[in-house]
């Protein structure tokens, strides 16, 4: 055999080994990928039965959620997203807003156990974070103000509830085991163990107890009144000092 046909079979030998090394490693990456999926969606099945009183079985949850399908999608886009498939990333999140109504960016970080209730109008940005044991209603939105560049979207701790139809805009952090309420406009952080409501979003509760507000908005002094008061104290002053000066006569 000339040495140039031992130089082919060398190298024809050399790829192939190559390709089965490559053929492997891809196998294994994907058998890990689909073990570490698995497991999430077993925890986002456990953390909906948990959560959901009107959840009856692990079935119906898997089958009939369209907050866990979301979420499926999402693990998947994720993945792509982090191993630079933006595309296919991108088309997966796209195609799950399609029939669920809720957008997340392949980006966007979510921890274990995520409840997304009801789901339709959900919209989480891409450089969104949430911790584990999280819920979030419908129509809520984790989203940026248009004026931030890089890290536009907020980050959220663990065991926090945004509430149906609450906007949390900016790249600001939202504590452990705070409760955002149903249609509030959050727009800073708000500490751990604590509640918000209304727009913009205020701290009523902290660790469970009511936090007093600097200004009553509601029992605001009226001034009209106030002066009307005045006259009438004085009417009555005038009216007995005439009665006092009458009797006198
Ligand atoms: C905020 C919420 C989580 C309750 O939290 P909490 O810590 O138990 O707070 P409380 O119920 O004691 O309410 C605290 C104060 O906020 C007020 N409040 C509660 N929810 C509010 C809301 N969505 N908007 C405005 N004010 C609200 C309460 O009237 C109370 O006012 P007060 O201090 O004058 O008494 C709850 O009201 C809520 O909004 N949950 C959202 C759930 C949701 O979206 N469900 C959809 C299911 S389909």
């Amino acid at each position: 055999m000339d040495s140039e046909i031992k130089r082919k079979i060398r190298n024809t030998v050399k790829n192939t080994v190559n390709g089965a090394k490559a053929g492997v490693k891809c196998a294994v990456a994907v058998g890990k990928g689909t073990k570490k999926l698995v497991a999430d969606v077993k925890e986002d099945v456990a953390a909906v039965r948990e959560r959901d009183p009107a959840a009856r079985s692990d079935a119906e949850v898997l089958l009939l959620y369209s907050g866990v399908h979301a979420l499926i999608a999402h693990r998947i886009a994720h993945g792509l997203h982090e191993n630079g498939h933006y595309f296919s990333a991108r088309a997966i999140s796209q195609t799950a807003k399609l029939f669920t109504g809720i957008e997340i960016h392949p980006g966007a970080k979510i921890g274990k156990g995520f409840v997304i209730d009801h789901g339709s109008g959900v919209v989480i940005g891409e450089t969104a974070e949430i911790g584990d044991n999280c819920t979030i209603y419908q129509g809520a939105t984790l989203g940026g103000t248009g004026k931030d560049v890089g890290k536009r979207h907020p980050t959220i701790g663990n065991n926090v509830m945004i509430g149906a139809g609450a906007k949390v805009l900016g790249p600001f952090y939202i504590g452990d085991n705070s409760k955002v309420a149903a249609n509030a406009v959050v727009l800073k952080e708000i500490p751990e163990n604590c509640t918000a409501v209304g727009i913009p979003a205020k701290v009523v509760r902290r660790e469970g107890v009511k936090v007093e507000s600097d200004l009553d908005q509601i029992h605001i002094p009226d001034p009209v009144a106030q002066q009307i008061k005045r006259l009438e104290e004085k009417i009555s002053e005038l009216e007995s000092e005439l009665a006092k000066i009458k009797d006198e006569k």
